[in-house]
C-alpha cells in the first residue's frame, strides 16, 4: 500500500526514517508541489498534518488518514468520503509534555516571574510578598492532554476544574471561578472562536490564559483588547491562528502575552512511526485501524 507523506512543516525525512526502521516494506512518497496525478492516483494511505488544497481530491483510491498529532482539524477536509477511517496519535508522552509546559506557564504567572525578570532589567533587588500557589484554574478539554494538565497542576497545588462540552456544564459560571483558563479542546466548528470577547467578559479581572489547543479557540483580536484593557493579566499562547505567525503579527506586542511557536510538546517521529505501521498492519489485513476519530464530532 502506498503512503503519502504529508508532514509539512516537519520535513517528511524525518518520519521515512523513523517507519523505514521498523517497516523496511513500507513504501512511502513524499509530498512535491509538483506530483502527478498518475502518482496520486495510486497512493492508498496518507500519513500526515494537513492536506495540501486540492490533494484529498486527487486521490482515487485512499483507503486510510492517519494524523502526525492528536488534533487532526486540518486533515479533515470536504474532499474526504464520508467513510473513511481518520486516525489519530494517542500519546500520553507527549500529554505529559503538555502537562510540564502549562505548569510552567501557569507557575510563571502565579508566582508572578515577570516582576523579577523587569527587575532584573533594572538590577533592583526588591521583594514582593509571596505566597504558595493555591489558584484556581479550568482546564477546558478532558481528553488526554487535558487530563494530563489537570493532574499535574493539582500536584504542584492548584485547585483544578475540569469541563468539557459533552456535560452541558456552564462554561460561564467556570470562567467566573477561575484565575487561570487553560484551553485543552478539540477544534471543532463548535469550539472555534469559542474563547473570545463574550468569554473573557465572563472570566474576572486579573484571569491568565493559557492555549496549548489550537489558535483558532482564540479570537486574537479580542484577547489583544482584554489584555490591554487591564481586564485579562495577559496569556501564554504557544498556538496561533496563523502558524508560522508573520513578523507583523499584532501579538508580537503586547505587554503580558507571551508567544511560542508551538512547542509545548510534540510526538516523535518514532512514537509516530510505532503507531503508524500498527494501524497500517490492520488496513492491509482489511480490518479497521485504532484510534480512528469521529468523523461527525471532529475528534
Ligand atoms: C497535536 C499537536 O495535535 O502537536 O498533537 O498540536
Amino acid at each position: 500500500m502506498k503512503t503519502l507523506l504529508l508532514t509539512d512543516p516537519m520535513p517528511a525525512g524525518y518520519f521515512t526514517k523513523a517507519i523505514h526502521a521498523l517497516a523496511p516494506d513500507v513504501e512511502l512518497i513524499e509530498y512535491r508541489p509538483d506530483i502527478s496525478d498518475a502518482e496520486l492516483a495510486e497512493i492508498e494511505v496518507v500519513l500526515g498534518w494537513r492536506f495540501p488544497p486540492g490533494v484529498a481530491a486527487r486521490l482515487p483510491k485512499l483507503k486510510w488518514v492517519c494524523s502526525v498529532a492528536a488534533g487532526v482539524e486540518k486533515l479533515l477536509v470536504p474532499e474526504l468520503a464520508p467513510q473513511l477511517p481518520l486516525s489519530r496519535i494517542v500519546d500520553t508522552e507527549q500529554a505529559e509534555g503538555i502537562a510540564q509546559f502549562v505548569v510552567l506557564m501557569a507557575l510563571r504567572h502565579a508566582r508572578g516571574l515577570a516582576v523579577y525578570e523587569a527587575q532584573q532589567i533594572e538590577r533592583a533587588w526588591r521583594r514582593q510578598p509571596v505566597a504558595a500557589v493555591r489558584s484556581r484554574v479550568a482546564v477546558l478539554g478532558t481528553g488526554t492532554m487535558g487530563g494530563a494538565v489537570a493532574r499535574l497542576l493539582g500536584v504542584v497545588g492548584f485547585a483544578v476544574m475540569g469541563w468539557s462540552r459533552s456535560t452541558g456544564a456552564s462554561l460561564a459560571a467556570l470562567l467566573a471561578a477561575s484565575d487561570i483558563v487553560v484551553c485543552a479542546l478539540p477544534l471543532t466548528p463548535q469550539t472555534d472562536g469559542i474563547l473570545g470577547a463574550r468569554a473573557f467578559a465572563q472570566m474576572p479581572r486579573g484571569c491568565y490564559l493559557i492555549n496549548i489547543a489550537r489558535g483558532a479557540h482564540v479570537v486574537e483580536a479580542d484577547l489583544i483588547d482584554a489584555v490591554q484593557r487591564g481586564h485579562l493579566a495577559g496569556a501564554a499562547l504557544d498556538v496561533q491562528r496563523v502558524e508560522p505567525m508573520p513578523a507583523d503579527d499584532p501579538l508580537w506586542n503586547v505587554p503580558g502575552i507571551t508567544i511560542t511557536p508551538h512547542i509545548a510538546a510534540q510526538s516523535s517521529p518514532e512514537t509516530i512511526a510505532v503507531q503508524f505501521v500498527a494501524g497500517l498492519r490492520c488496513v492491509q489485513r482489511g480490518e479497521a485501524p485504532p484510534q480512528t476519530v469521529d468523523r461527525a464530532r471532529g475528534y
